[in-house]
């Protein structure tokens, strides 16, 4: 189980704090998966930066929160405990596989890594299981193999068996199809989904794509430079958005649109994370909003059927 309390993370550049993520809270069930979902620059890799507490100084900071990882708080670990919690209870689905994976050794080698505790006489035997499990045929003939000579989505498959050797109970996918191209796209989307429920992984899926979302995710957490305006369950979100930035980005992903209803992207871009505006980061590109959103930070509210927002200016009321 992942639970991040109240998490803020920080990059320092230049002499200047950057606060690229703010006070972000979720919490992931062992077998579920939760979507980070918003624009590109809103702090979703971050986040799962930080809960693999790869953002450190002088490159930046969690200045302020509480990560969770199967009940033990990570922002509290040594180097030397953490290391041990990503050998063996974090999985990493990489944004592009082909950099995750060292393109001068075997895949059979890469594997082993990820699995030091199996016995030398059955590795192969794991790993060919493994391998074919995610859709990899004739794996056996396939080991001393380099990456160069798998295809883009193969490479995922291996990247996510290296995910996955280590047997974690968390598992983390960084926008893991966006380098691949569509009809791979969805094979590797239906493994993940596959692999959490057989696996009971606590899931967190980041993407930029709501209808992948929509699709892989019970819960959806959305956010816009750095905090998050909207979650809740799947299809309370995506289905009656309170927040106008949620609305917004479903309008420009045609999801709630009827055929004749054209496209809409979100006009303008988000603020600069150095000199963020008061009040709201959204109300500079918000239709609805109003004088108070530009002074005010909204609080985060309840409203019905489980979801929460963040706005003085709701498309929908709570
Ligand atoms: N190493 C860094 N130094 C300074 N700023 C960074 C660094 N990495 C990311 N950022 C900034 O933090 C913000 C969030 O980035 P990121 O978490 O990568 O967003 P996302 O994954 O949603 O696209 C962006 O404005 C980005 O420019
Ligand atoms: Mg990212």
């Amino acid at each position: 189980m992942l639970q991040i309390k109240n998490l803020s993370t920080s990059y320092f550049q230049g002499g200047a704090t950057v606060p690229a993520v703010r006070d972000v809270s979720m919490t992931i069930e062992k077998g579920r998966a939760t979507a980070l979902v918003g624009e590109s620059g809103s702090g979703k890799s971050t986040v799962a930066l930080s809960v693999m507490r790869m953002i450190r100084p002088p490159i930046g900071d969690i200045v302020d929160g509480e990560i969770h990882v199967n009940g033990r708080d990570v922002t509290r670990m040594s180097e030397k405990q953490m290391r041990s919690v990503l050998r063996s209870e974090i999985g990493l689905v990489p944004q592009d596989p082909t950099t995750a994976l060292d393109p001068l050794f075997t895949i059979r080698s890469q594997i082993v890594e990820a699995m030091p505790h199996t016995d030398k006489g059955d590795r192969d035997d794991v790993i060919v299981r493994l391998l074919e499990s995610l859709g990899i045929v004739n794996a056996r003939d396939r080991l001393n193999e380099h990456p160069h000579q798998f295809s883009g989505g193969m490479r995922q498959r291996v990247a996510m068996a290296i995910a996955l050797a280590k047997q974690p109970s968390v598992l983390i996918a960084d926008e893991p199809t966006t380098a691949l191209d569509v009809t791979t796209q969805i094979g590797i989307l239906r493994l993940l989904d596959q692999l959490r429920k057989e696996r009971d992984l606590a899931t967190l899926f980041i993407t930029h794509d709501v209808r992948v979302a929509r699709l892989l995710c019970q819960s959806v957490v959305v956010m816009y430079a750095g905090v998050v305006v909207e979650s809740g369950p799947t299809g309370t979100v995506f289905s009656n958005p309170h927040h106008p930035y949620t609305r917004a980005l479903l309008e420009a992903t045609s999801l709630d649109v009827g055929p004749r209803r054209k496209l809409l992207a979100i006009p303008g871009s988000p603020p600069s994370l150095a000199s963020l505006p008061a009040g709201c980061p959204f109300a500079p590109r918000c239709p609805s909003a109003i004088d108070r959103c530009r002074a005010e930070m909204p609080p985060t509210v309840q409203a019905k059927h489980g979801s929460s927002f963040a706005c003085w200016s709701p498309v929908v009321a709570a």
